[in-house]
């Protein structure tokens, strides 16, 4: 498995390389661009993180999340988003939970409105919040029964006037989600949870997404964004 992972490493580190050299490093804010630069060391490390910058809509959500308040981040992996947004807004107080001990344990960069915890989401009792974030959380859940019973958590230990975030994979367009499917049942496992494939992936489409938000009873708004981007996301916004 190590082997394994080391022969990804180095390709994907190699295929990145000579990517960035033809089209240039991705063009991100000179804010998301500090964030990164905090995650500098083992080179494939910061590596990763300029590939997650990129290929998640992250400046887009952070737009999205209110100003000030408590933002709660579940699954925040490695903290990247939890420590932009407390970077963007001092008023925000940031709390990461994640289950992933390696990935955890890299989310601390001392950033005084942060905190990450380690803990599983479905099962640990997260403080009330202003905002809620489910960023690319939802479809690795282990059945579509945990996504109905973890937006129901989300929804009691909203705030009032609070929103829960979402950044999910739809099914258009069709290449970026297979490209998405691909990284999901076979890199991420191998990159991060030392694991061959993960065949535990729970896609739905915009419109099961949108069918089981009406039915739980949220009002919701939902924008598309993978211009630029190598996956479909969509980002939902429920109040
Ligand atoms: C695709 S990653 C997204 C990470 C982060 N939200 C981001 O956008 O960079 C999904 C994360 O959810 C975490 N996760 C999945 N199920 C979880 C659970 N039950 N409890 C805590 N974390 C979980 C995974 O370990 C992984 O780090």
């Amino acid at each position: 498995m190590k082997l394994i992972k080391q022969i990804l490493i180095f390709f994907i580190t190699i295929f990145f390389k000579i990517f960035f050299l033809v089209f240039g490093e991705p063009k991100i804010s000179s804010r998301l661009r500090s964030v990164v630069n905090l995650y500098k060391g083992n080179s494939f490390s910061s590596l990763f993180k300029i590939i997650r910058v990129w290929d998640a809509p992250f400046e887009e959500i952070e737009k999205a999340v209110p100003e000030n308040g408590k933002i709660v981040d579940l699954g925040c992996g490695d903290g990247i988003l939890g420590n932009y947004l407390a970077l963007s807004s001092k008023k925000r107080s940031v709390v990461g939970i994640e289950f992933n001990k390696k990935r955890i344990s890299e989310a601390n960069k001392g950033i005084v409105n942060t905190k990450f915890v380690y803990g599983d989401i479905l099962k640990s009792n997260f403080t009330k919040a202003d905002a809620i974030l489910l960023i690319h959380v939802l479809h690795h859940l282990e059945s579509y029964i945990d996504q109905e019973k973890l937006l129901t958590k989300c929804k009691e230990r909203l705030n009032r006037g609070g929103k829960i975030i979402i950044a999910e994979i739809i099914e258009r367009p069709l290449h970026k989600f297979l490209f998405t499917a691909l990284t999901d049942f076979l890199i991420v496992p191998i990159l991060f949870e030392g694991r061959l494939m993960n065949t535990m992936i729970h896609f739905r489409t915009l419109d099961k997404w949108k069918t089981l938000f009406k039915r739980m009873g949220f009002k919701y708004k939902y924008s598309l964004n993978h211009q630029n981007m190598p996956f479909s996301h969509a980002i939902f916004t429920l109040e």
